[in-house]
């Protein structure tokens, strides 16, 4: 598959046009941002991790009935996928406080939740991503009312088989980011990534952070804790 045009850059992946208008080319790249792009940096090998273990970890959702963009790696940091319009909503799960939970509701990081929450972002650079909900999102026509369904349906599921396999891993599911996107037809499927930088992943015996909070609270180690969590999921492929 020829990569022709480039698309769109982001702050972690860039994409490309390919022959077929059904499908693109995503390329991962090293870059790191936080707090909406004010803190900037570099992880060495973060877009060869994020690519393999977003594909291993969509493909495994794709079998347990959870459609994805995904459609085949091409090289370390390449990966075809389907094209989509991307729903200007970020899905984040949480299974324990941690982050803006934590700060917004005056949690400390680590309670347990009983059962996972679910919110909202507006995907939205210029007005920082506001938090926002369903009633909020039909408002602004960023989903029609059965999409939302679908995309919750979906987020829960994607929480309940990540939590699992995590488990196997020795590793804790957090929290976690999710983006949607509609193929041509509007069959909404999963898309963007599964990765450290959209994911809280900690040690289950020792708490240590293997995620990309790693980078953004300088924590040091995080090129470690990418590699770790990634030989962690090739262990229990
Ligand atoms: P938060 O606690 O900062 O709201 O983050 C919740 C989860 O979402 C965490 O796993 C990191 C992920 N996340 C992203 O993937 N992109 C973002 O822009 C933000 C703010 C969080
Ligand atoms: N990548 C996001 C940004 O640059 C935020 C994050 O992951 O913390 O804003």
């Amino acid at each position: 598959m020829e990569k022709k045009e480039q698309l769109y850059e982001g702050k972690a992946k860039k994409v490309y046009a390919t022959d077929d208008p059904e499908l693109l080319i995503v390329d991962y790249k090293d870059d790191a941002t936080a707090f909406n792009g004010l803190k900037k940096g570099t992880i060495a090998g973060k877009g060869v991790i994020n690519n393999q273990m977003s594909n291993r970890l969509m493909a495994k959702l794709e079998k347990s009935g959870v459609p994805t963009h995904f459609v085949r790696e091409l090289s370390e940091r390449e990966t075809l996928v389907k094209k989509v319009s991307i729903v200007p909503l970020e899905v984040i799960i949480r299974n324990i406080a941690a982050g803006s939970f934590s700060k917004r509701y005056g949690v400390p990081e680590g309670v347990v939740f009983e059962q996972p929450t679910i919110e909202f972002s507006y995907k939205n650079d210029e007005l920082g991503d506001p938090l926002l909900n369903s009633y909020h999102a039909l408002a602004l026509k960023l989903a029609t009312p059965a999409e939302i369904e679908t995309i919750k349906d979906y987020s829960f599921r994607v929480n309940d088989f990540l939590k699992a396999f995590w488990k196997e891993c020795g590793v804790t599911l957090v929290d976690f980011k999710l983006e949607f996107g509609r193929l041509s037809d509007g069959t909404i499927v999963l898309a963007d990534e599964i990765s450290p930088d959209t994911s809280r992943l900690w040690d289950a015996k020792t708490g240590e952070k293997l995620d990309k909070d790693r980078f953004r609270r300088d924590m040091g180690g995080v090129e470690e804790a990418y590699a770790e969590i990634m030989s962690r999921l090739e262990a229990h492929l």
